[in-house]
């Protein structure tokens, strides 16, 4: 069984059986490379540096809980994507894994496109510089202020998710004088997660349109129709955390017969295919993801083999990974604030953040792993339980890991791979303020995303 719970849903949740865990670690102090960013080292003293700095410094400077994120290897990761593909394809990065106006500054300089799904990202996006034309926007339910924003500023692609989408954005473009260029966004049937994937029966979502039924080619007419849309390609994003690429491959090869009916119908052979993001990443060291030019090869071969047995020229590639890019690249730093043991059961670790840090163990199911990295230890391996401190017993950080028997309040711990869905959906819950992000690069540290105040709370609240 996979012990990778399925962070999109607890329909999903293949967790482990009741009372079923790995045998612990036979070292604890040791680092597994798979989940922590690149330049994450265990120092002399036995403190965990990043970028060269100690997380005693960084604490003592940023405080906690705070997420440190390695400047080095998330533009490494962009380079290794953008590699990957090559100039015949295009990356965009996934904004809502996380975005800031240094993220888009990195992304610009690293060669990446920018996936965004709300006026509040492209803000962000507009404001760091990042040419509109490297901007797609998503969203299954774009407001017209969002849409009009997007097309004054000459986003590079719209993503049209419905009927009324069609309709709507066509008519803002013409009332602009312009021509929006869009992918249509169609649900292939196809629901892949984690190891595996389901290959019927999943239109039952609110994103896109069904190439069942023939909506999907019915969207096709309708915006070859309009005169606002420069309709360039078919999108389809099959779901989240994914390590199997049986998926995409249905995926493709479901997006290519539409393209091939196009063609058929209409005599044009749309440019463009987007494929989507959801490439799985290591939360525990049971998890074993692909590399990019893995990847990217598996989808070439997949869609040139495709396009060839439908006689179509093979259209340009374009991916969104989020996660894959920034999730391995930050971890979250905890202090210990009480520790409990429970005779029989388990050790409950209290650290100062929670589920306003880290919602996806909550919501999810999600598995991740943790370490104490202000110290070795040479301690016992005790069965720990890492929670938070909101009103909720659900408010679990890291649901069963193994930590040194020794572990003390004032200790530090970290949870690696937080850098993906994790500050994006921070929240205020129980007025907790949203922690700060900081970029670590050799031996220099900068807050990105300030901590949050109380002031900034009192700021919202008007009274
Ligand atoms: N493209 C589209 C159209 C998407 O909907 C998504 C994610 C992505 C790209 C990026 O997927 P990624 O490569 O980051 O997996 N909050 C959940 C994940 C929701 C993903 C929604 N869409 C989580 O924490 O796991």
């Amino acid at each position: 069984m996979s012990r990778s719970a399925h962070p999109a849903g607890p329909r999903h949740a293949d967790v482990l059986p009741e009372g079923h865990y790995s045998a612990p670690p036979t070292d604890l102090n040791l680092l597994d490379p798979k989940v922590w960013a690149s330049t994450v080292r265990r120092n002399d003293e036995g403190v965990v540096t990043v970028g060269g700095l100690g997380v005693d410094e960084l604490a003592a400077e940023f405080g906690t809980p705070a997420y440190f994120l390695d400047e080095s290897d998330f533009r490494a990761r962009c380079r290794a994507w953008a590699d990957a593909f090559g100039t015949d394809a295009d990356v965009f990065y996934a904004g809502k894994a996380f975005l800031s106006r240094a993220v888009v500054r990195w992304l610009k300089e690293e060669g990446l496109n920018l996936d965004v799904c709300s006026g509040g990202e492209l803000t962000t996006a507009l404001s760091a510089g990042m040419p509109a034309e490297r901007i797609a926007f998503h969203g299954n339910n774009k407001s017209h202020q969002e849409i009009q924003r997007a097309v004054e500023a000459g986003v590079g692609r719209i993503v049209l998710d419905s009927f009324q989408e069609i309709a709507r954005v066509a008519h803002i473009a013409e009332s602009l004088g312009k021509r929006q260029r869009v992918q249509i966004r169609v649900t292939v049937g196809v629901e892949a997660h984690t190891h595996e994937f389901i290959a019927t029966a999943h239109e039952d979502q609110k994103f896109g349109i069904a190439l069942a039924g023939g909506q999907a080619a019915e969207a096709v007419r309708r915006a070859l129709k309009l005169d606002g849309l420069e309709l360039i390609g078919i999108h389809s994003h099959i779901g989240s955390q994914i390590f199997d690429m049986a998926g995409f491959e249905v995926s493709a090869r479901r997006v290519v017969q539409l393209l091939a009916e196009v063609r058929d119908e209409h005599g044009v052979e749309l440019p463009e295919i987007d494929l989507g993001g959801g490439l799985g990443i290591a939360y525990t060291s049971d998890d074993d993801p692909r590399e990019p030019h893995h990847i990217a090869k598996a989808l070439n071969e997949i869609v040139t083999r495709e396009c060839e047995a439908a006689g179509l020229r093979t259209p340009r590639i374009s991916v969104e990974p989020g996660r894959a890019i920034v999730g391995p690249t930050a971890f979250t730093l905890y202090e210990v604030g009480t520790v409990k043991p429970l005779e029989g059961l388990r050790t409950y670790v209290s650290v100062d953040g929670g589920m306003s840090d880290n919602i996806r163990t909550a919501l999810y199911d999600a598995e991740y792993s943790v370490s104490l990295v202000s110290r070795t230890s040479d301690a016992d391996p005790m069965l720990a339980r890492v929670v938070g401190k909101h009103c909720e017993s659900g408010d679990i950080v890291v649901k069963d890991a193994f930590l040194p028997a020794d572990l003390a309040p004032g200790d530090l711990i970290a949870v690696p791979a937080t850098g993906a869905y994790c500050r994006s959906m921070a929240s205020n819950y129980n007025h907790a303020l949203r922690p700060p992000v900081v970029a670590v690069r050799d031996g220099e540290a900068r807050v990105i995303v300030r901590r949050e105040t109380e002031e900034d709370l009192l700021r919202l609240d008007v009274g």
